[in-house]
């Protein structure tokens, strides 16, 4: 069972004055940071800040960190060290990707892209049908919001498809795809696949060699970790893909889709976030390859959340003035709970805000998947999205602040 005590002793927000009595339900806007993060950072700021990889010992220091966080990251999602990539944001990364198969594939081939995704994973691939690309829609239950993997099938029958865009798990519906076997049925086909791992990664890293994804995307910022964008792309589709970055880079995978210098304080400060996966791994006894240590962590975190959520979940689904997004069932989902209120959510959560409880209201820039929900936008969702490092006491705190202001 996870040590609730030990995991918020590893977050200073915690024993922040100023954020006493406030319970934190706004995580998949973006995650608190973990203090090994923040002591990298800041050490790299007062220690190391210079251009790295020159031959002299703090700029020697500042390089081996930042190839650190590459090669440790890399590891806990079970892939080679240069096939993990750093980028400003997630958007960026799909911008830059985007554009590489605007050049890659020619008029007449397919992509695949949901309604289920944040914008992200979505508006940057549908622009290619201004390319000459078609652009197939895989399509969510309007009731349900769940993605049917059977009707994917259809999708690729005709072998036009080279690449398919789909979530880990969506930032409103948080219903968890199965990446394994879509990725599966679009290899099959001829198809490579990138996922949005965005709204997943914060529950617990994969394994993405297992999952078999050619491109996953996450954003450090909401997994404990500082302002980045990580990009795994497998080297298969990495040296298929033309470069985008300087000519003289191109033969360096991790450097071909990172067209602008990166962020080095930040960058070596995602070594950090291996640090934690390592210092909860050691601290619950969890022993093995990088990838063990980081699925023992990722099952004790999402064992921990599913406990709190089902409550919660219970709550939502049995009030008849709400519609709850998403499986009602805690297994099938991450904790990034959606609620149509039918209502102004922002107004709801400024009333939250008067118990302590932050959360917020809006689309979340998820406005496809609201929009075949049939949500008003103009209202949006109240979003109640917490992470492994919330504590029963929170959950409770915000069902009284629920009952006392819905
Ligand atoms: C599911 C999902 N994908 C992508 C993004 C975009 O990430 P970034 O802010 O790193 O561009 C977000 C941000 O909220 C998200 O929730």
């Amino acid at each position: 069972m996870l040590d609730i005590d030990f995991v918020r002793s590893n977050f200073p927000a915690f024993s922040e004055p100023s954020l006493q009595g406030q319970a934190f339900f706004e995580n998949a806007g973006g995650s608190y940071t973990c203090g090994p993060v923040i002591d990298r950072l800041t050490r790299f700021y007062r220690e190391r800040k210079v251009q790295p990889y020159a031959p002299y010992a703090v700029s020697e220091a500042g390089g081996a960190e930042m190839d650190e966080a590459r090669e440790r990251l890399a590891a806990i999602l079970g892939v080679e060290t240069d096939e993990l990539s750093f980028g400003p944001s997630s958007s960026q990364n799909t911008f830059v990707l985007a554009n590489a198969v605007r050049c890659w594939l020619t008029p007449g081939e397919a992509i695949v892209v949901t309604n289920q995704d944040h914008e992200a994973n979505s508006g940057p691939w549908r622009r290619l049908a201004e390319e000459g690309i078609e652009v197939r829609e895989w399509r969510i239950d309007p009731e349900t919001g769940s993605l049917d993997t059977e009707a994917l099938g259809p999708l690729l029958e005709d072998g036009k498809v080279r690449l398919v865009c789909f979530p880990h798990c969506s930032n409103v519906v948080a219903e968890i795809n199965d990446v394994a076997s879509i990725t599966a049925a679009a290899h099959a086909a001829g198809a490579f696949t990138c996922v949005d791992g965005v709204s997943y990664a914060p529950h617990g890293l994969p394994d993405v060699g297992a999952l078999g994804a050619d491109i996953y995307l996450f954003s450090s910022y909401k997994t404990y970790g500082p302002h980045q964008g990580v990009m795994v792309i497998r080297r298969q589709l990495g040296f298929e893909l033309p470069n985008q970055a300087h000519f003289f880079n191109g033969e360096v995978l991790y450097k071909r889709f990172t067209p602008a210098g990166p962020d080095h304080a930040q960058v070596a400060a995602s070594a950090g976030m291996a640090d934690y996966i390592d210092l909860l791994a050691a601290h619950h006894g969890i022993e093995g390859s990088a990838v063990e240590r980081g699925a023992g962590v990722h099952d004790l975190m999402r064992a921990h959340e599913a406990a709190l959520m089902q409550p919660l979940l219970d709550y939502l689904a049995g009030r008849n003035d709400l519609r709850l997004i998403g499986p009602r069932d805690a297994d099938r989902r991450a904790p990034t709970i959606a609620v149509d209120l039918g209502r102004d959510a922002e107004e709801a959560a400024r009333k939250l805000a008067g118990h302590g409880i932050m959360a917020g209201g809006g689309d979340f820039y998820a406005v496809r998947p609201l929009q075949a929900l049939g949500v008003d936008l103009d209202k949006g969702v109240l979003r109640l999205s917490f992470v492994h490092y919330t504590c029963k006491a929170e959950i409770d705190q915000l069902l009284a602040a629920l009952d006392a202001t819905l």
